[in-house]
């Protein structure tokens, strides 16, 4: 697997892949990998002769008060697992290649849709995503691009980019990878303590429960939400929302059906975890 820190390197290298007929795929993240990242690779590979992983802690994405600064980085680990793991190439630039200019003054602004869930209390936050991934798709010109239903709202925003703006990638989105008790897997579990690791269970509880309900035939959105909101109230978790809403615009909605999105997010003392789970999957 091939190291790249500049934009200049991966140009090069992705032309030269493509000379020799290879379709790209990009798998964007943040680094700190873990199952779930590396599953996104297995992913692209299906879709591609040549499998470009970016490493990058956007501080565009981070709000004053999120946790930019002590965001897990390990990119030794990184470049290790992404290579055992079959990509081809590894991004990992720095703040200023990525923003030789500091902030950049043309960002990608994100529709309505950002304006809920998370959008709610990390404002900009989905600016900051579409912005750097525009820019990576400008950078690597993938063919493809997976990225992770863990992050639905993002997703579905990732994809509307895509629709709207004509851009000729097609977008990926593979399963969430959980722990064999449910918890899915997030780089931010590591800030998680014992106590606060077992307490995050209610957020995969909720959705389980809403997942059952469905499948007993309840349609009512609130019920659903009660579900939620219910698993939610409990010691040492804060809950930020619960909310049941469609796969699209991630809005509220009268009829639950299959593919309706059950969506939470709460935080364990200084964490903040989101999980969501697609109704009748
Ligand atoms: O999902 C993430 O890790 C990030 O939001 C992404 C898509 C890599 C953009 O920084």
């Amino acid at each position: 697997m091939q190291q790249l820190r500049t934009r200049a390197e991966v140009r090069a290298a992705v032309a030269e892949a493509r000379q020799n007929g290879s379709r790209i795929a990009l798998v964007p993240t943040m680094g700190f990998l873990h199952e779930g990242h590396l599953s996104l690779i297995d992913r692209a590979r299906t879709l591609a002769d040549c499998v470009v992983i970016s490493v990058f802690v956007n501080p565009l994405q981070f709000g004053p008060t999120d946790d930019l600064e002590r965001y897990p980085r390990a990119l030794g680990r990184d470049a290790e697992l992404a290579s055992a793991r079959g990509a081809d190439l590894l991004f990992a630039p720095s703040v200023t290649e990525m923003y030789p200019d500091g902030e950049p003054r043309v960002s990608v602004v994100p529709g309505p849709e950002a304006e809920r869930l998370c959008g709610v209390s990390r404002p900009g936050h989905f600016r900051g995503v579409l912005t750097i991934v525009a820019k990576l798709f400008g950078i690597v010109q993938p063919d493809a691009a997976v990225f992770g239903q863990k992050d639905a709202q993002q997703a579905a925003l990732i994809r509307r980019m895509v629709r709207d703006l004509d851009m000729p990638v097609q977008v990926e989105i593979a399963p969430t990878v959980r722990e064999p008790d449910g918890l899915a897997l997030s780089s931010r579990n590591v800030y998680l303590s014992p106590d606060e690791r077992d307490r995050a269970l209610a957020l995969v509880g909720g959705l389980n429960r809403c997942q059952a309900l469905f499948a007993a035939g309840e349609t009512d959105p609130e019920v659903l939400r009660a579900a939620l909101r219910h698993a939610l109230n409990a010691p040492g978790v804060e809950a930020e929302y619960a909310e049941v809403v469609d796969s699209a615009r991630f809005a509220p909605l009268q009829r639950v059906v299959s593919g309706t999105v059950c969506a939470v997010a709460a935080r364990l003392g200084t964490t903040r975890l989101i999980d969501n789970l697609v109704l009748g999957s």
